[in-house]
């Protein structure tokens, strides 16, 4: 995007979302307090009285296969009266034309752009040449959406965010990352088990400790999945190999086998931890059958919370068309 064009509403308006890093802990909780409104009202009535995004559109740019990211986005839209469009193989970003020209249009069609490719530079690129706000749908980088409905379901779960702890069993990936980044901001003490070879980003790190020393939170790693759960709140994890690391599915396979989440790595957590998982997973991978549906797991609340995170984030990017008074003085629907 370009100069942010906020209104009176939010402080969110027409910002982008590339990263968790974008925003402050102030205005994630603002998303959250705007979802967890949509939700409580969907979840009673199925439907919004009022339609916030009543003729805006979203442009969905996915590079990278996906159930929860576009049906959520999809489905957000349609019931908060606006419309996404979805595009794969039709706009290849750099392909047909390059992205700076993709952007240029698509900022004189819609309203926003989420989008969903390897590269995170991309998604810079995308969001430096449109002035509409642009969403990180997935990249190798960060999966911004998803850290933000992880950490409503902790919330809903637990009541507050700062002083739980958090532990990631798994790869240093793009869902860590965001999920880091955003416990940091909330005050968590996020943990990490990861094998040799497989530590995050640096300067995601670097970042997220300066986020955790100012909000009273942590970071901390270590290799033996058993003694980095001990205690935790959360039990989280996510597939050993991401979308574009196909090549390296056998030599993970190897490096990750002591880091599946089982029933025996659960009672190590203890029995009041919850497990969570972003999805897709890998049953009998990076996790069990028998703790995936066993009692301890959040994992469909925490999907069913992307569709209600990203509910609450629109509405903040792109602000609420205002419901006008009928000729009776009787406020109408859109
Ligand atoms: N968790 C998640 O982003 O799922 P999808 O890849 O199905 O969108
Ligand atoms: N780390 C996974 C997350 C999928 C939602 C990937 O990037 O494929």
């Amino acid at each position: 995007m370009t100069a942010a064009t906020s209104g009176p509403e939010s402080p969110l308006r027409g910002r982008d979302l590339l990263s968790i890093a974008d925003f402050s802990a102030a205005e994630i909780e603002a998303v959250f307090e705007r979802a967890t409104a949509l939700k409580a009202e969907f979840r009673t009535k199925h439907r919004h009285d009022s339609l916030p995004l009543g003729g805006r559109t979203l442009a969905m740019l996915f590079q990278r296969p996906s159930l929860r990211t576009r049906v959520t986005f999809e489905a957000g839209m349609t019931q908060l009266g606006g419309h996404a469009i979805y595009l794969t193989n039709d706009v290849v970003l750099g392909a047909r034309e390059s992205v700076r020209d993709v952007a240029r249009n698509l900022e004189r069609f819609v309203d926003a752009i989420v989008v969903r490719t390897g590269p995170h530079e991309v998604v810079a690129e995308l969001a430096a040449n449109a002035g509409i706000p642009v969403i990180n749908g997935l990249t190798l980088r960060e999966h911004p959406c998803q850290a933000l409905a992880d950490l409503l379901t902790i919330r809903e779960r637990y009541g507050r965010l700062a002083g739980l702890v958090v532990a990631f069993v798994g790869d240093g990936n793009n869902v860590y990352h965001s999920l880091s980044l955003a416990g940091a901001l909330f005050g968590m003490e996020v943990r990490l088990a990861h094998p040799a070879g497989y530590a995050p980003n640096e300067r995601i790190v670097a970042t997220a400790r300066a986020f955790a020393s100012k909000s009273g939170g942590g970071l901390t790693f270590g290799n033996d999945p058993a003694e980095v759960v001990r205690g935790a709140d959360v039990v989280y994890t996510d597939a050993w190999t991401s979308m574009g690391q196909e090549a390296e599915t056998e030599e993970r396979r190897d490096a990750f086998a002591g880091f599946q989440v089982n029933a025996a790595l659960m009672r190590a957590a203890g029995p009041d931890a919850v497990v969570m998982h972003c999805l897709p997973a890998h049953r009998g991978e990076e996790i069990t059958d028998e703790v995936l549906d066993g009692p301890q797991s959040l994992v469909w609340e925490q999907s069913e919370n992307r569709l209600h995170a990203q509910k609450g984030l629109l509405v903040e990017l792109l602000g609420e068309v205002p419901v006008e008074p009928d000729e009776s003085g009787a406020r109408g629907g859109q």
